[in-house]
This record gives structure tokens, C-alpha cells and sequence, in this order.
């Protein structure tokens, strides 16, 4: 089930544990770029499921360096693609990249200041943003301009 199902209602909540399961309504057509989406949303899957969890056994450092070097090649590589086909939007969704490196870099400073459940509701809410917030929104509306 995607979340654009879940939005519209029609479908039963996802399985515990995965709050996104990517399918192909999450698509843009290009394959590099539907893959570094789909580690966004994985990691996304895995912050989610260790903050449902008891324990608590996910290294949010390691999970967060991990998605700040996919997110940094990421806009980077759609802002390069959009540039190349003169998308119009382009300056207003570069500006909502910008956004989320500067929230993305202040958890990452601010990493060893916070004890382990601020920073994993932090990061949660954070890469929610991201996939729900940017996405599911700014991406899927300029897919005409990132598709393969
Ligand atoms: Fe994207
Ligand atoms: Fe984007």
C-alpha cells in the first residue's frame, strides 16, 4: 500500500512497523532517482519502527549519516536534472531542499546534546517531512521534469 492510498482513504493502516511501503504510485520514472526515494523512505521505515519499538536498537548517528549522504547526492542530482529541462519550479523547490540540509545539519550538530528519545522523535518527525512533505509533493508534481 502506498501513502497516496493511505491519503485517499481506500486501503487498511500499514503493517506495523513500516509506515510507508513503496510501490510504484511513488514512481517518477527514473530509476536512480526512484532509488534514492526509495532509501529515503526505507530509512524513514526504519526510524519509525525502532521509535514503535521497545528496545531501541537502531545507532540513529550511523542512521542519520547514512541519510544525510544519500538526501546531499539526491538534491542534488534532481536540482542538476530539473536544471537541465528548465523546470519552472525549480527555485522554489531547490529553496525547500535548502530547507531540510539546514534542519537535517542542526539534528546532526546537535546529535550528542540530545538524549536518545528527543533525537529519535526529532529525526522521525524530520524524515517524515521529507518523504510526506517533500516527496509525496514537490517530487511527484515535477515527475514530467525527472522521469528517465
Ligand atoms: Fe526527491
Ligand atoms: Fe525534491
Amino acid at each position: 500500500m502506498s501513502l497516496l492510498s493511505l491519503f485517499h482513504g481506500h486501503t487498511p493502516p500499514p503493517l506495523v512497523g513500516e509506515l510507508i511501503h513503496w510501490d510504484d504510485t511513488l514512481s517518477v520514472d527514473n530509476p536512480v532517482i526512484d532509488g534514492e526515494h526509495r532509501a529515503i523512505v526505507e530509512s524513514l521505515n526504519r526510524v519509525y519502527a525502532d521509535w514503535m519499538a521497545a528496545d531501541h536498537r537502531l545507532d540513529l548517528e550511523e542512521e542519520l549519516g547514512k541519510l544525510a549522504a544519500i538526501v546531499e547526492t539526491h538534491f542534488a542530482n534532481e536540482e542538476d536534472l530539473m536544471a537541465r529541462r528548465h523546470c519552472p519550479t525549480l527555485p522554489d523547490h531547490a529553496r525547500d531542499h535548502r530547507d531540510m540540509l539546514l534542519e537535517m545539519r542542526t539534528i546532526a550538530n546537535n546529535i550528542h546534546a540530545m538524549p536518545q528519545a528527543k533525537l529519535e522523535a526529532q529525526l522521525l518527525r524530520f524524515i517524515r517531512r521529507l518523504v510526506m512533505g517533500h516527496v509525496l509533493s514537490w517530487d511527484m508534481d515535477a515527475r514530467d521534469y525527472l522521469r528517465a
